[in-house]
Order: C-alpha cells, then structure tokens, then sequence
C-alpha cells in the first residue's frame, strides 16, 4: 500500500459512514469520542464541511448533565462487544456511560483556525460552544466533586488507554462479572496477543454491570466504585482542553464563563504540577481510593506538557527519560517504560507506540523549547507510518504495525501533522 497524503484520505472516506467516522470497520464500528477529536482534526486539512460534521455527530450523543459518551453507537453493528444492549444507559441515541479524553475543545479550537471558510467556521463553532462548556462543568462535577483540581476515572476505558500496566493495582480490586457472559468479538479481528486478556474484559463488565445498577448517576458511581483514579493523560489532556475553551470563550463566551475556566486552570495546574515524580524523571498518576502514587511510568507521563504545565527542568528531565526509553525500544514513544515488568511491545496499551499520543507529546515538547524531543518523536512516527501503514499502534522495538488496520485516527494525525507527500 502506498502511504501518501492521497491514501490517508481514502482511509477518511472508507470509514465514513455518514457524518462520522468508525475507527476501522468491524473491530470498532461506532463512533468513539477522542478518536472523532483527532479524525476531524484530519477532515479539517481537505474536506471542512466534514470536520464539523464530525464533530457535530459525536455531540448527538451528549446527556443532559453534559457528559459526551465515550461510544455512540449510530447503528446496529454484530462485530464488536460490549454493545448497547450490555451497556444499559437508556437513552434515546444509544451510548455508553462513560466519557473518554477531552481532546474535543482542542479539536474545535484547531479546526476553528485551521478552516478557509471563516464565516462557515465561526458559525458552526459557535453552536457547538455550549455543547463544551456543558461537558466541561460535567468533568467537574461528576468526576471532581471535591474540587481539588484533578479529575478521577471511573473505568479504564474512560483513560483511553485501555490496558495500561499503570491500571493493574487499582484494577485488581475490581472483582471479575460472576453474571454476563463476555462475548469477545475483537480476538475475531486482531490476534489475541495484540488485545486486552480475558480477566481485563471479565472486570471491565463487572463496572458496567455496577454502574448500571447505580442507573449510571455519577454521584452514585463516584461514591460506590471500586476503581478510581486520577490519570496524568486524562487531566493533562483537560487541562489543555480547558485552555482552549478560554480561547473559544474569548469569540463565543461572557465574562462569568471565562472566569470559571480560569478558575478551574488554576486549581488543575497546581494540582496536575504536584504529579510529577523527580526520582523517575516523570509524572505519574495517583490511585484515589488509597491515595498512594501509582509508581508506573507511561506515555501518559510526558503530556502535562502539552498541556503547558512543566518548567524548564522538567521538561529536560523528561527529554531525558525518552532518551532512556529510546536507548532500550528504537521506535519512540512506547506507552509502557520499556523497563518496566509489565511492558508487553505487541499488547495494545501494555507497550505499544500510538500515533496521536506522539502527536500529543511532542507538541507539548516544541512548546517547552525541546526542539530535539520533539522532532525525534515526529521522524519516528513518521517512519512507523510511511514503513508499515495506517495500523492501530506499532511494535516499539521492531516498528511493525499492530492491531486494526486502515485505522482512521492513524491516517488523521499522519494529515494533520503534515506527515505524508502527495
Ligand atoms: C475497545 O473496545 O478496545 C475500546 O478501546 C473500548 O473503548
């Protein structure tokens, strides 16, 4: 296959099934929250009018309270589980209960000055404003209710990195579903070796059947999980959502929403600034239901610089650690420290380098001034891309591509980082 600009958009178009994009056909056919935030950071560079369509569908499946599910399930599809009918939530579109990274505003903010059609832009930006402030207070009230400035996941689907190494403590206090039968479909796709274990998929159903039964009120779910967490990724990506949300709320917002963005920027940057771990040279997450640091170090580890958070030496420590890892696994960035006992290279995100985390990671380094960081991340992603394709993830220490193929947030980041030649 050839790997060009041209192919990146055909994978767009094959994957597009009607205002929004699946990730790849059959292992995931409906539409996923942070993959449309990154997809439509790629319609934006060659179709607008779809970018916002993107966007627009992944917001039909928005709750009353403000969450943006993690999974809209469009239309009935037979090859991938958990599907509605396990989820249980009720609605009218059909959904998940739980939301994912926050890349939206970022995503809206970037298509926003990216568009040629300014009077089209504005527009369609402008009406899907609320939408995000709405599901920003829901990130406070449903997953801080303390407001102490760090948000917690309630599943570790809501981290997006699914099987992270970083999960296997909390996670094992979760107890395996003794009720619904799992009915794995991806093991019919992708080699079992390159997917999440059965015990992961007996646990992760076990939440949705309790969450289920708290009828999926977040209040309820906060007091009565077993698991709970707060990610470095997932706020660090919050964070940084948040900081365009105040750019948007410059053009579509008052003054009383503004200062409240502001007010929740300066509670998270304390707070996310408080994750960083000195010893190991990386930021780290904290497991909320004991209150102990989670001392495993993963790609998450790098983005509170995307998010601006990190001064100078941080962001040289941090060089260094991809030094390090780079120094044992060729292909940066691993999502698990290739020294660590749980990194597995071909297990989804046990070990694997994702393409929009790179993305993620080194613009955060550019910001920070690590010129070489960053585009060491980038010459590595695009090598992955041009010598193995549009994959789900690739294989750091030998670079093959893993997981779905023709995978669509591949070919979007490849765009929209300018990665490709036509
Ligand atoms: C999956 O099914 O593996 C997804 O990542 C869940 O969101």
């Amino acid at each position: 296959m050839s790997v060009t600009i041209g192919a990146a958009r055909e994978i767009l178009r094959g994957n597009d099934r009607g205002g929004y994009t699946v990730p790849t056909a059959a292992l995931y056919p409906y539409q996923w929250n942070w993959d449309s935030a990154f997809v439509a950071m790629g319609w934006i560079t060659f179709d607008e009018p779809r970018a916002w369509r993107e966007l627009e569908r992944l917001l039909e499946g928005q709750w009353a309270d403000g969450m943006v599910p993690h999974i809209v399930f469009h239309a009935p599809a037979d090859t991938y589980f958990p599907g509605p009918d396990v989820w249980r939530t009720g609605h009218s579109v059909p959904t998940s209960g739980i939301t994912q990274p926050a890349v939206l505003a970022t995503s809206v903010r970037r298509c926003l000055d990216a568009a040629t059609d300014r009077a089209g832009a504005e527009a369609r930006a402008a009406a899907i404003y609320p939408r995000l402030v709405a599901y920003h207070r829901w990130w406070a009230a449903a997953r801080d209710p303390g407001g102490t400035g760090l948000v917690g996941m309630l599943h570790p689907w809501e981290s997006g990195m699914d099987n992270s190494p970083a999960w296997d403590v909390p996670f094992a206090r979760v107890s395996p579903t003794p009720t619904t039968p799992i009915r794995r479909k991806d093991t019919g796709h992708v080699d079992a070796g390159m997917r999440p274990t059965d015990d992961f998929y007996r646990r992760v159903i076990a939440l949705i059947d309790l969450y289920a039964s708290l009828g999926w009120d977040p209040s309820r779910m906060w007091a009565e999980t077993p698991f709970k967490v707060a990610d470095v990724a997932l706020n660090a990506i919050l964070h940084r959502a948040e900081r365009d949300l105040l750019a948007l709320a410059q053009r579509f917002g008052d003054p009383a929403e503004r200062g409240e963005i502001a007010d929740r920027l300066h509670r998270s940057r304390a707070a996310i600034g408080g994750l960083w771990r000195a010893s190991d040279g990386i930021f780290q997450p904290v497991d909320l239901s004991t209150g102990e640091r989670i001392p495993v170090a993963t790609s998450a580890g790098f983005l509170p610089l995307y998010a601006g958070i990190g001064d100078g030496t941080v962001a040289s420590a941090l060089a260094a650690t991809l030094h390090r890892w780079k120094a044992l696994a060729p292909y940066g960035v691993p999502s698990t420290a290739p020294d660590h006992p749980g990194f597995e290279p071909k297990r989804y995100w046990r070990g694997p380098v994702w393409a929009i985390v790179n993305w993620m990671i080194a613009d955060g380094f550019a910001a920070a001034g690590e010129t070489g960081a960053a585009n060491a991340i980038r010459d590595d992603t695009a090598t992955l891309v041009r010598r193995h394709g549009f994959a789900e993830y690739f294989d750091p220490t030998t670079g093959d591509g893993l997981g779905g193929g023709s995978f669509t947030w591949t070919a979007a980041i490849a765009l929209a980082w300018n990665l490709l030649e036509e």
